[in-house]
C-alpha cells in the first residue's frame, strides 16, 4: 500500500494570503501547523519567508531531541525532510528564521499512526466438522492501537467484536489480534468469515481507516468407513487375477492409497487409485493388502489378506478309486486332467508289471482298456500326469472276482424213497474262492453249509463242490432243493454276490407189492381161457410187462398190459409166466405156473420080450403115455384078492426070472384131473422048472416121462404115501393145495 502524506490545507492557504498582502518579513511553514503521517513514508517539512532576501533558517524540536532529519536551504525556503518517518519524529518542530535583526518563528506538530496491512485470518487448525477451532484474525503494526476496533463475522453473524481502549507505556508498532473458538458444523461448509478492522483517528482517509479480509470456510471430515470389495475373491489361484476396490468417506473425497504390508510391517505403496487390479499371481503375492482414505483431515485403512493358492491342476480317474470287475469282461480306465493345456499322461502298475491293456491318449484324457480282464490285471494302476514342473499321480485299483454262473445241482441217481442219494451243488469258476459259501437247503431248512477257506495260494479259477448224502422220503416230494453261492467279498461292488439254482423234488417208490391174479385158475383144461391179471405198486406207477419162461431161462416177451389173456390154451401154454413191475426206480418181479391139462390117451402097454414067456425069462412091463405131460401112470397086477400096484421105473416094470404066480392080467392106468384110461394085458408064463423067484407086490407110482420127471420125484413119493393111507388120492386136489 502506498504511503501518502496528507496535509492540511485550509488554514494554510489563508496564512499565505494574509503574508503576502503585507509584503512585510514573514515566515510561514507548510504543512501548517500539523501532519499526520504514517511510519515509514517520507515527509517535507518547508519553511518560507517573504519580506527578506537572503534570510537564514535554523531547525529545532521543541524538546531539543536531534532533528532526525535533513536540512535543505533555498534561498527563502528551508526543508526539513524526514524518512521514514519513524517514532523519533513525533514531535513539535520549530523553524527560524532570521532577516538582519528580525527572528521570525512556525512550529509543526508531526503526528504518527501505522495501519499497514489487511487483517490476517488464521485457524488453530484444520476445520472439522465436530473439533473447536480457534479462529484468530490478526492485525499487523499497528499505531495507535488504542484507536483499533477489530470484529469477527461468520455469514451475517457477528462472532465477536473488540476495541483496544488499553494504555501505551512505550510507542511501538503493535501486533493485535482477535480469536474466536468454535465447533463447525455441517452448515458451516461454504459460509465466509469476515475479519474487519478499523482505526478510529478521524483525520485518516476511511480507505486507510478501515480494512477487512474475508475467507471462504473450508470444512473437513477425516476419511471414514473406509471399505475393501474383493473380487472374485480372497482366495486365488496362481495365475489368477483379482481386483479390489476401496472407498473411503470424508471431505474433501479422500485420497485413496492401496499398499502392501511388508515382512517388516513398512507399506510398500502400490497404487493411488481406489481401484486395484492384480494379474498373474504368484503365490509370493499372498499377504495383506492396506487401503488407506486420506484427506487433510486425516486417515482411515482397512485392510484384507489375499491368498494365493498353489495352481494344481487335477487329475480325475474313473471309475472310483477302485473297481471290482469279473475276470473275462472288459473295462476300461480313464483318466481326465484338468486345468492343464497340454499334459502328457502315461499309466504304469504299482509294481511297474506290463499293464496289459491297450492305452489311448487324446488330449486331456487317456484310457487304458484291460479286455478281457485276467489275473495280470489284478494290480493298482496308475495314472501318471505331468504338467510343467509338476507331477501327479492318481491310483485306481484294479479288484478281480469270477462267479459267471449259477451253481449245478446234481444228483447221484434218482430219488427213491428209502435210498441214500448224493447231492452235489457245483459253482463252476469262482475267484476268490476262498470268500464262497455254499449252502443246500430243503424247503426253508439248511441241510448244509460249507465255507472254503483255505489258502489262496494260486491265482486260478476254481470249481468248488458242496456233497451230501440223504436219504429221500415220499414226503420231500413237491419239496424244492436250493443251492446257495454266496461270495462274500464285502470291498468290492459288484453283482450279483448271490446265486441259487433250485430243483423240485421227485421221490420216486420203487416197484412193489407185484401180484398175480389168474382166473379162473393156474391149472386149466386145454382149450380154455385164462386171464392173468398182474399189479404192482410204486411212484411212479410201475409199467407191468408180462413174459413167459422159456426152457433155456431165457424169457420170451409177451405183453405189456396188465391183464394177460391166453384164449383156448394148448397144452404147450404150460409154463411159468413172469410179470414184472418196472418203473424208472427198479423192478418187482412176480411168476405164476401155468399148466395146461388134457386127458391121458394113446397109452401102450406092452410086455417085453413077449405077453408069452417061459419061466425063469425076464419079462418087462411097459406103459407109456402119450405126450400128455402130467399125468400119473399107475401099473397094477389085477388080482380075485385085490389089485396090486407094481413098484415101476419110468412107467417099466421089470419081472426078473418070471413065476408062474407072475402070469395074469396087467393093467396100466393113465390118469389125470381131467380124465383116466386103461389099458390091460395078459402075461403067460409057462412052467419050465419049479424055482420061482420071489415077488412081491410093490407100490408103484409111476409119472409119465417128461421134462419134469425129476423134480416131480418127491411129490410121487408123497402121494403115493398119501394115496397109500387113504387108499385113494386126488391128483387134483393134491396139485390145487401147490399152487
Ligand atoms: C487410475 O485409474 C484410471 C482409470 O482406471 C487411470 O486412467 C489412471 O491412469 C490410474 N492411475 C494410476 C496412478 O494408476
Ligand atoms: C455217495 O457218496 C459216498 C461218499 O462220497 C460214496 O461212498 C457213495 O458211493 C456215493 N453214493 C452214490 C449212490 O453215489
Ligand atoms: C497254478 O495253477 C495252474 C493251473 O491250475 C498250474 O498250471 C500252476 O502250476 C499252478 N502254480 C502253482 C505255483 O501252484
Ligand atoms: C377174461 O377177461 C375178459 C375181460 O375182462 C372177460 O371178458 C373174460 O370172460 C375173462 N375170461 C375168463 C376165463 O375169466
Ligand atoms: C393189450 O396189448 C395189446 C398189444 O400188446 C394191445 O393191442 C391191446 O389193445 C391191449 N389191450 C388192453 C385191454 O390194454
Amino acid at each position: 500500500m502506498p504511503r501518502k502524506t496528507v496535509v492540511i490545507f485550509g488554514a494554510l492557504n489563508i496564512l499565505w494570503m494574509v503574508f503576502a498582502a503585507s509584503q512585510a518579513f514573514k515566515i510561514e511553514i507548510f504543512p501548517e501547523s500539523k501532519i499526520l503521517a504514517q511510519i515509514g513514508d517520507s515527509i517535507s517539512l518547508t519553511c518560507s519567508t517573504t519580506g527578506c532576501d537572503s534570510p537564514s533558517f535554523s531547525w529545532r524540536t521543541q524538546i531539543d531531541s536531534p532533528l532526525n532529519g535533513k536540512v535543505i536551504n533555498e534561498g527563502t525556503k528551508s526543508t526539513l525532510t524526514l524518512e521514514p518517518v519513524g517514532f523519533a519524529h513525533e514531535h513539535s518542530y520549530l523553524c527560524t528564521a532570521t532577516c538582519g535583526h528580525d527572528k521570525q518563528e512556525r512550529g509543526i506538530q508531526v503526528d504518527l499512526y501505522s495501519f499497514p496491512e489487511d487483517p490476517e485470518i488464521s485457524f488453530s487448525g484444520l476445520l472439522e466438522v465436530g473439533k473447536p477451532v480457534t479462529v484468530t484474525c490478526l492485525v499487523r503494526d499497528v499505531y495507535p492501537f488504542d484507536r483499533l476496533e477489530m470484529h469477527l463475522l461468520k455469514g451475517d453473524h457477528l462472532m465477536k467484536n473488540q476495541e483496544f481502549v488499553e494504555d501505551m507505556d512505550v510507542k511501538a508498532l503493535e501486533t493485535k489480534s482477535l480469536e474466536v473458538t468454535f465447533t463447525p458444523t455441517n452448515e458451516d461448509i461454504g459460509k465466509t468469515l469476515v475479519c474487519g478492522a478499523k482505526l478510529h483517528i478521524d483525520e485518516i482517509d476511511f480507505k486507510l481507516k478501515e480494512k477487512e479480509t474475508t475467507k471462504t470456510l473450508q470444512v473437513y471430515i477425516s476419511p471414514r468407513n473406509t471399505v475393501i470389495s474383493v473380487n472374485p475373491s480372497k482366495r486365488l489361484q496362481e495365475g489368477g487375477s483379482v481386483t479390489m476396490t476401496c472407498s473411503s468417506e470424508g471431505l474433501p473425497a479422500p485420497q485413496i492409497l492401496w499398499s502392501k504390508k511388508l515382512d517388516n510391517g513398512n507399506l510398500q505403496l502400490l497404487s493411488e487409485n481406489a481401484t486395484l487390479t492384480l494379474i498373474a499371481m504368484r503365490m509370493e503375492d499372498s499377504g495383506i493388502y492396506v487401503c488407506e482414505g486420506v484427506n487433510l483431515a486425516g486417515r482411515d485403512r482397512t485392510q484384507v489378506e489375499l491368498i494365493v493358492q498353489e495352481k494344481l491342476f487335477s487329475v480325475e480317474l474313473s471309475p472310483g478309486p477302485q473297481i471290482a470287475t469279473q475276470i473275462g469282461d472288459s473295462v476300461t480306465l480313464t483318466c481326465h486332467v484338468m486345468g492343464c493345456e497340454s499334459p502328457s499322461i502315461s499309466w504304469r502298475t504299482q509294481i511297474d508289471s506290463p499293464l496289459s491293456g491297450k492305452v489311448r491318449t487324446e488330449g486331456t484324457k487317456s484310457t487304458l482298456t484291460l479286455s478281457p480282464v485276467s489275473f495280470e490285471n489284478e494290480h493298482s494302476y496308475l495314472c501318471v500326469v505331468t504338467c510343467g514342473r509338476k507331477k501327479v499321480e492318481k491310483e485306481i485299483k484294479v479288484d478281480l472276482y469270477s462267479f459267471p454262473s449259477d451253481p449245478k445241482i446234481e444228483m447221484s441217481g434218482l430219488l427213491v424213497e428209502g435210498n441214500p442219494v448224493n447231492v452235489s451243488c457245483k459253482v463252476p469258476d469262482v475267484y476268490p474262492f476262498d470268500r464262497l459259501e455254499i449252502e443246500l437247503l430243503k424247503g426253508e431248512s439248511i441241510m448244509k453249509k460249507k465255507n472254503f477257506l483255505e489258502d489262496v495260494d494260486n491265482k486260478s479259477l476254481e470249481t468248488k463242490n458242496l456233497e451230501m448224502t440223504f436219504i429221500p422220503t415220499t414226503e420231500d416230494t413237491g419239496k424244492v432243493l436250493v443251492c446257495q453261492a454266496k461270495l462274500h467279498i464285502d470291498e468290492m461292488e459288484f453283482e450279483p454276490k448271490q446265486r441259487q439254482s433250485t430243483q423240485t423234488l421227485y421221490v420216486n417208490i420203487a416197484p412193489r407189492d407185484t401180484t398175480i391174479s389168474v382166473s379162473p385158475s393156474s391149472i386149466l383144461e386145454e382149450g380154455s381161457s385164462v386171464n392173468m391179471t398182474c399189479s404192482s405198486d410204486g411212484l411212479p406207477a410201475p409199467k407191468i410187462l408180462w413174459r413167459r419162461q422159456l426152457n433155456n431161462g431165457e424169457l420170451q416177451f409177451l405183453s405189456e398190459n396188465t391183464t394177460l389173456t391166453l384164449i383156448s390154451t394148448k397144452i404147450e401154454d404150460s409154463g411159468i409166466y413172469v410179470c414184472e413191475g418196472i418203473n424208472q426206480a427198479g423192478k418187482s418181479r412176480k411168476e405164476v405156473e401155468l399148466t395146461i391139462q388134457v386127458a391121458p390117451k394113446d397109452i401102450q402097454l406092452r410086455a417085453i420080450p413077449s405077453e408069452s414067456v417061459k419061466e425063469g425069462d425076464t419079462v418087462i412091463i411097459s406103459c407109456t403115455c402119450g405126450n400128455v405131460p402130467q399125468t400119473w401112470i399107475i401099473l397094477k397086477k389085477k388080482a380075485e384078492t385085490g389089485d396090486t400096484v407094481l413098484k415101476s421105473t419110468g412107467g417099466e416094470y421089470t419081472i426078473h426070472k418070471a413065476q408062474l404066480e407072475d402070469a395074469g392080467v396087467y393093467e396100466c392106468e393113465s390118469k389125470n384131473q381131467v380124465g383116466l384110461q386103461l389099458r390091460s394085458l395078459t402075461l403067460d408064463v409057462k412052467g419050465r422048472e419049479n424055482n420061482k423067484d420071489y415077488f412081491s407086490p410093490e407100490l408103484l407110482v409111476l409119472y409119465c416121462a417128461s421134462s419134469l420127471i425129476i423134480p416131480a420125484i418127491g411129490m410121487i413119493i408123497y402121494f403115493a404115501r398119501r394115496a397109500n393111507m387113504k387108499g385113494s388120492y386126488s391128483l387134483v386136489e393134491a396139485q390145487k393145495s401147490k399152487v
